[in-house]
Formats: structure tokens, C-alpha cells, sequence
């Protein structure tokens, strides 16, 4: 299926690794011009270094994506430089290190995790609105959990409010923009096989394999195959959604 992604220009956040890097690798071989940022300055030079290797058309944008001067000079900057933004894919974000439960947990995480996650969605939403609706045709993919979608993991709570925000953003969002031919989505996956849970026992990881009802973790790539689609010409009547993508599982029992 030809997604009608040439041409486009797509911005990812958090794309240095994991997600990010394999929605930048997607959207790149299917022929839009990607435009990645993450924090992580030489992780980035070198996943770009990497996807131009491919043949890939990449841009690099290093940065804190919470920080609103710096969302707002980028997104000013590429659409100068490019003449639009047609897609953006909000997936930066960090891990529980450690967990605590609410009755322990100290504000600044609390803040710092809300900052990441859902200020960051929040800024790069709200200025690519311009850009897309000047060009009449927008994709906004926002990054949930199952953490949220399967109802919190204790311990957590900072973490499922986050991805909470995210899915009430992306609803109301969708509802204010869908007539300028911009979509707002959501995905919310189970546990994927990156960086963010590396932290986990190997025993931790091959029981969280195996309570899946598929029986494995989620690769990358797999995520980075819906979010394509969602940015595509075909998905124009999915808009304010938050799509599961967690093998079947739903819950979160946690042992
Ligand atoms: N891995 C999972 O099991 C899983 C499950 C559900 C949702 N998610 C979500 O998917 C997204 C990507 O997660 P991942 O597993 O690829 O994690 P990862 O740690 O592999 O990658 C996250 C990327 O975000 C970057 N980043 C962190 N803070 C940033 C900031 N302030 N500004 C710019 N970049 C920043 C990091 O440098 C890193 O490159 C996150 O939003 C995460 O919450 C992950």
C-alpha cells in the first residue's frame, strides 16, 4: 500500500532511540523527509548518521523537547525552511527509576515525568498547528501506555497520569482541528523491547514475554508500522483515538 508519505515532512521527538528511531527509520523509507530530536545530542548525530546511510532524507533538531523556546524557534524554523510540517510524532520520554507508590513519591518526579511526557506533546501540538492547516493536511501521532489503557501499575502513578494527559489532549485536540484536514491520534503500547525497560531482570523480561497473549514483547519497527499508517492519506477519518497496541494483554497484573 502506498502510504503518501513522499514528500512529506515529519517531525519525531525522542528519536535518538528505540521508538523514535524506528518511526524516523519508517517514515524515511517511505519517502518523507524526517526531522529528529532528542536530548541526547551525539545519539542523535549518530541515528541520523545512520538513517542518511540508508538513503534516507534526515534532519536534526538536538534539544529538550519541554523546552517551549526552543518547540517554538524549531518548528518556525523548519517550516521557513521547508515550506511546511506535515506530520508530527510526539514519543519522547523517560522510564520509572525508581518506581515509588503516590504515598512516597516527591514532587519533582512527579513534575519532571508530566514535564517529559505530556508538556512536550503539548508544545509540538500546539505549534505545528499553524503550518499544517497553512497546508491544509496534518498528522499528529501522540505516544500513550498501556501503563495508562491498562489501568496504572502501582508505583507508576506519575508515569499513567502522563499517558492519561496524553489521551485526553489527543480527544480534545482532535475535535478542535479536524476540520483543517489535521488529524490527532494516539498509540498506546505495551511493553516494547528498548531502552526504556532494559532496566528490568531478564527473569522480569521473560515473564512479561510470556503473560502476553502473543507470547512475546513488541518490537519497534511494529510500532513504528501503525504510526505510519495513522500518518498516511488513508487514515484522514481516524482522528481523536488512541489505538492499543499491547498483544491482547489490556491489564496490568504485574508479577
Ligand atoms: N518501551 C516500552 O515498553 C514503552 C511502552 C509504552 C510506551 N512507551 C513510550 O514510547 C516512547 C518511546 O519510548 P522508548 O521505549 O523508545 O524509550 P527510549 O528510552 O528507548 O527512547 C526515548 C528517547 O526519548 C529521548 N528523550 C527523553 N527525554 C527527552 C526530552 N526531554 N527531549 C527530547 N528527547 C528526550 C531519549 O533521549 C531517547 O532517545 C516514550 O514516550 C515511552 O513512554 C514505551
Amino acid at each position: 500500500m502506498d502510504l503518501g508519505l513522499a514528500g512529506r515532512v515529519a517531525i519525531v521527538t525522542g528519536a535518538a532511540h528505540g521508538i523514535g528511531y524506528a518511526h524516523a527509520r519508517m517514515l524515511g523509507a517511505e519517502g518523507a523527509t524526517v526531522v529528529l530530536n532528542d536530548v541526547d545530542a551525539p545519539a542523535l548525530a549518530a541515528a541520523a548518521q545512520a538513517l542518511a546511510g540508508e538513503g534516507l532524507s534526515v534532519a536534526t533538531l538536538p534539544g529538550d523537547a519541554t523546552d517551549e523556546t526552543l518547540v517554538r524557534s524549531a518548528v518556525a524554523g523548519l517550516n521557513e525552511r521547508f515550506g511546511r510540517i506535515d506530520i508530527l510524532v510526539n514519543n519522547a520520554g523517560i522510564g520509572v527509576k525508581p518506581a515509588a507508590a503516590v504515598a512516597e513519591l516527591p514532587l519533582a518526579d512527579w513534575q519532571r515525568m508530566l514535564r517529559v511526557h505530556l508538556d512536550s506533546t503539548f508544545l509540538w501540538s500546539r505549534e505545528v498547528v499553524g503550518p499544517m492547516r497553512a497546508g491544509g493536511f496534518g498528522r499528529i501521532v501522540n505516544t500513550s501506555s498501556m501503563n495508562f489503557t491498562g489501568g496504572g501499575r502501582p508505583g507508576v502513578a506519575h508515569y499513567s497520569a502522563a499517558k492519561a494527559g496524553i489521551v485526553g489532549l489527543t480527544q480534545t485536540m482532535a475535535k478542535e482541528v479536524g476540520a483543517y484536514g489535521i488529524t490527532v491520534n494516539a498509540i498506546a503500547p505495551g511493553y516494547v523491547a528498548t531502552e526504556l525497560i532494559s532496566t528490568f531482570s531478564d527473569d522480569m523480561m521473560a515473564r512479561l514475554a510470556n503473560q502476553n497473549p502473543v507470547g512475546r514483547l513488541c518490537q519497534p519497527a511494529e510500532v513504528a508500522a501503525l504510526v505510519a499508517w495513522l500518518c498516511s492519506m488513508h487514515a484522514g477519518f481516524v482522528n481523536g483515538e488512541c489505538i492499543c497496541m499491547d498483544g491482547g494483554r489490556r491489564d496490568f497484573f504485574w508479577g
